[in-house]
Parts: C-alpha cells; sequence; structure tokens
C-alpha cells in the first residue's frame, strides 16, 4: 500500500515548515493561506507561499512560489526529494494540477508529498499524485 500515515519525522517537519510559511501567504481575495516547502536533494529547504493578484489569474500558488525561489537560489541542476504543502484554513490542500507539472519537472525519482488533508497531514509518493506527466521527446 502507497499511503502511509505522516510518521516519517522528516516529512513531519518539513510539513511544520509548509504551515509556518503560510503566515506569509498574501491571500486578501480567497483568505486561503498556503504554505509549501521543498526539501532538495542537496538537503536545503525552500519555502514559499501563494501570492495573489487582483487580477485572479495571476496568482502564483505556494508550491510554485517555492519552486521559483529554489531555482533562483540553487540553479537549474536542482532536484526535489520531498515536498510538503499546509494551509491556515484547516481544509485539504493537495498540489493543484499546474503545481503538479510544473514539479514534476524538477522531481527526483521516488519523491514523496506530504500534504494536508481533513483527517491530518498524507503522504503519497508524486509518481501516484501526478503519474504520466507530459514531456516532450524530440523524435
Ligand atoms: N493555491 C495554492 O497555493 N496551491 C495549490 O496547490 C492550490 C491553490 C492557492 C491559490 C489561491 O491563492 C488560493 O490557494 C485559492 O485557490
Amino acid at each position: 500500500m502507497s499511503e502511509q500515515p505522516a510518521t516519517d519525522p522528516a516529512l513531519s517537519s518539513l510539513f511544520d515548515l509548509a504551515h509556518q510559511a503560510a503566515q506569509n501567504a498574501y491571500a486578501p481575495y480567497s483568505r486561503f493561506r498556503v504554505g509549501a516547502a521543498l526539501r532538495l536533494a542537496s538537503g536545503e529547504i525552500v519555502t514559499g507561499t501563494n501570492v495573489e493578484n487582483v487580477s485572479y489569474g495571476l496568482t502564483i500558488c505556494a508550491e510554485r512560489s517555492a519552486l521559483v525561489r529554489a531555482v533562483s537560489q540553487f540553479g537549474p541542476e536542482i532536484r526535489i526529494e520531498a515536498v510538503a504543502v499546509a494551509n491556515l484554513n484547516n481544509a485539504a490542500s493537495s498540489p493543484c494540477g499546474a503545481c503538479r507539472q510544473v514539479l514534476a519537472e524538477f522531481i527526483q525519482t521516488g519523491a514523496q508529498v506530504i500534504f494536508a488533508t481533513p483527517d491530518g497531514p498524507r503522504v503519497m509518493p508524486f509518481i501516484e499524485l501526478f503519474p504520466l506527466a507530459f514531456e516532450m521527446k524530440a523524435k
């Protein structure tokens, strides 16, 4: 069975960091405050929050915010070995479809994702959250 309770202490602390990061969210329109934390293969941890915009579609999610920050800070060779997503609304928040595709670009094989559910944090392998990612293979 691939679903596991969030007992891995490293994942639990990554989730805590995501929850703390959500304090910095800019979400005046939805009031849904999200935080993400990425653990890189190098051991570095990078966090992000959602940043909304009055032109709603320009909002960036917490996961993509963290990813853009990670690449900007550590360069294009980064690999993500764990992802955490939390919110301050006591709601479920697994990464949205757009964020899954963007995370897939830098995800390491075997990466785990921990995210909020109404029953508490849930851990899933990234590949189960986002199988068959789009990729472009030149012929
Ligand atoms: N949001 C995220 O930050 N991550 C997701 O994966 C889904 C949604 C944000 C975007 C918006 O600011 C708010 O949650 C409500 O959709």
